[in-house]
């Protein structure tokens, strides 16, 4: 080995360690690890959200809230909601609380998809505008256009 190899091999040594001492220890973003997973499993049961927004073609027509009352009670919804929707075994409809909301869109995906405890799915019985014209006969309950109103309440 002359002097100039020892040189050249001396400083590539010395290089080598100076650039393993430079460079970092593989680290782990721990932060980055604990975030929780959000692989998708499938559709989310219950109520969908992502329903388009739609609109009652019957809002505020009388002739629907008097047609909506006659099938309230021709699909036997008074069976379970009571004569005038006040609720037996299924929940009232006239009082202010709702469980899946009273907005049109709402009302009509409550009836057409039925809901989990117990409120059967109309659907395939019932076609698009005879369920608006229930949600049109459920939004005058306790209005002055309410069909067959209770004497008294
Ligand atoms: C077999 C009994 C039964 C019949 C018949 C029935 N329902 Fe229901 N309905 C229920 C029950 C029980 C619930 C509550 C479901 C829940 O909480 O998941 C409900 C819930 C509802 C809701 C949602 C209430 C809320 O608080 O958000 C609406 C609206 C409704 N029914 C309308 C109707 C209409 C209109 C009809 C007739 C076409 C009808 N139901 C027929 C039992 C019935």
């Amino acid at each position: 080995m002359t002097r100039d190899t020892v040189v050249i091999v001396v400083a590539i040594v010395v290089a080598a360690s100076l650039s393993s001492c430079a460079s970092e220890p593989p680290s782990f973003d721990h932060a980055a690890t604990n975030e929780p997973l959000s692989t998708a499993v499938g559709p989310i049961p219950g109520p969908r959200h992502d329903a388009p927004a739609v609109t009652n073609p019957f809002a505020d027509d009388r002739t629907a809230t008097v047609e909506g009352r006659q099938l309230f009670i021709r699909f036997n919804c008074s069976g379970c909601h009571g004569g005038r929707a006040g609720g037996g075994m299924g929940p009232s409809l006239r009082d202010v609380d709702w469980v899946y909301g009273h907005s049109d869109a709402q009302l009509f995906s409550s009836i057409s998809e039925g809901r989990a405890h117990g409120m059967p799915s109309w659907q395939p019985r019932l076609t698009p505008d005879q369920i608006w014209k229930l949600v049109t006969y459920i939004k005058a309950l306790r209005t002055r256009n309410e069909p067959q109103a209770p004497p008294t309440e």
